[in-house]
């Protein structure tokens, strides 16, 4: 199962197994993690699930749609390397990832 590392908005890293299929944010609140909120439950609609991810690594993901876009650029921490966690599934190749969950999800 791959094993993917949060950084916390306080700097906290926390490695966790997270089934291939599961979102990124489902690895998170599934393991009790601080900092994704994930209000809307994964359905893209309320942007507190925001993490930022290398570029290495987002070429694992889809790229992001308009829908998702357009949530991101309403954060307070929005940048190139924004995603919204929901949005990312889980396959064989995130076995290693270091994600960073900025500040604001919950605000
Ligand atoms: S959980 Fe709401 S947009 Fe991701």
């Amino acid at each position: 199962m791959p094993k993917i590392t949060y950084v916390a908005p306080d700097g906290t890293e926390s490695t966790v197994d997270v089934a291939v299929g599961l979102s990124v944010m489902d690895g998170s609140v599934r393991n009790n993690l601080p900092g994704i909120v994930a209000e809307c439950g994964g359905g893209c609609s309320c942007a507190t699930c925001h993490v930022h991810v290398d570029a290495e690594w987002q070429k694992q993901f889809d790229e992001a749609s308009d829908e998702e876009l357009e949530l991101l650029e309403f954060t307070d921490a929005f940048c190139a390397q924004s995603r919204l966690s929901c949005q990312l599934i889980v396959n064989e190749q995130c076995d290693g990832m270091r994600l960073t969950v900025p500040e604001g999800n919950d605000s």
